[in-house]
């Protein structure tokens, strides 16, 4: 496995490596998360390019682009041991030249609720990031993780308007023993932080999950049982707990009985914040 990290290395190794290439786009500080990306992309392509930027476009102010992690060289050795081929971990110059006119991608329709209302311009970003990605891998397909389900969503919606015809795989959220869905953010809670969002956003979503698989499907009656847990974490604070239409995101009302309410997969999406760290899930109804 080769790390190159400006274009023109990236343009000559790719000349040598064979198709379909899937990409894995992440912001590094790699965990076993990634790992199950870099293993299914491996499974559907010949050639698994794995970039690692921390995309400063997509962060609401610079001390949050600083504080980060930054971890390249166990992330290499992580991304080498996942199965991929080739890393990609260009600097800031290097997506955005400084010398060309910085154009952003519009994230589209799917992105102005959840997270596109709580971090204005956060999806303009991540477009902006993966359209130049793609642009710059050229790849066949790319794995993004289903705990961020609205951005999967968005993704899908931008590689639609592409011509490129990119295949978007979404791969089922990795989580930690106590629950907790992977996430670089957890390195940066506290032990407290980490057990107290623990106690709270696996187990609250759980709830829902366990409760709808019983029979429970009156939207209102699901989120009294997940708030009643996510309440009595007083370090949490909680952002948002959103039912909505898996495809469309259209919020379902609270008096709504899912099963009438969508044709397809309920999201149930979660937004938390923690020692200062915002946290999200998600799990969906069938
Ligand atoms: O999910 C992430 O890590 C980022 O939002 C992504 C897709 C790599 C774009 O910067």
């Amino acid at each position: 496995m080769r790390t190159v990290t400006i274009r023109a290395e990236l343009d000559k190794a790719l000349a040598q490596l064979p198709r379909p290439v899937a990409l894995v786009p992440t912001m590094g500080a790699l965990h076993a998360g990634h790992a199950a990306l870099i293993a299914a992309a491996r499974r559907t392509a010949a050639t698994v390019v794995v970039s690692i930027f921390v995309n400063p476009r997509q962060f609401a102010n610079a001390a949050d682009v600083a504080r980060y992690p930054r971890t390249l060289e166990s992330d290499q050795q992580l991304a080498e041991a996942a199965g991929a081929h080739l890393i990609f971990a260009p600097s800031v110059d290097e997506i955005y030249p400084p010398n060309e006119p910085l154009t952003s991608v519009e994230p589209g329709p799917l992105a102005s609720r959840l997270e596109g209302a709580s971090r204005p311009g956060h999806f303009t970003g991540v477009a902006t990031v993966v359209s130049r990605l793609f642009d710059l891998v050229r790849p066949n397909e790319a794995y993004f993780g289903a705990k961020d389900a609205q951005q999967v969503r968005v993704v899908e919606w931008l590689t639609a308007q592409r011509t490129d015809h990119i295949k978007i795989h979404r791969v089922a959220t990795v989580r930690d023993g106590d629950g907790l869905a992977l996430s670089s953010r957890n390195q940066m809670l506290s032990a407290a932080g980490r057990a107290a969002a623990a106690r709270a956003i696996p187990v609250a979503l759980s709830l829902i999950a366990e409760a709808y698989a019983s029979g429970v499907t009156s939207v209102a009656m699901l989120r009294a049982l997940a708030e009643r847990v996510l309440a009595a974490e007083p370090s949490l604070s909680l952002d948002y707990l959103d039912f909505a239409d898996g495809a469309t995101l259209v919020q379902l009302s609270e008096n709504a009985q899912i099963g009438d309410a969508a044709p397809g997969e309920v999201l149930v999406s979660l937004a938390a914040v923690v020692d200062g760290v915002r946290l999200i899930d998600a799990i969906t109804l069938p």
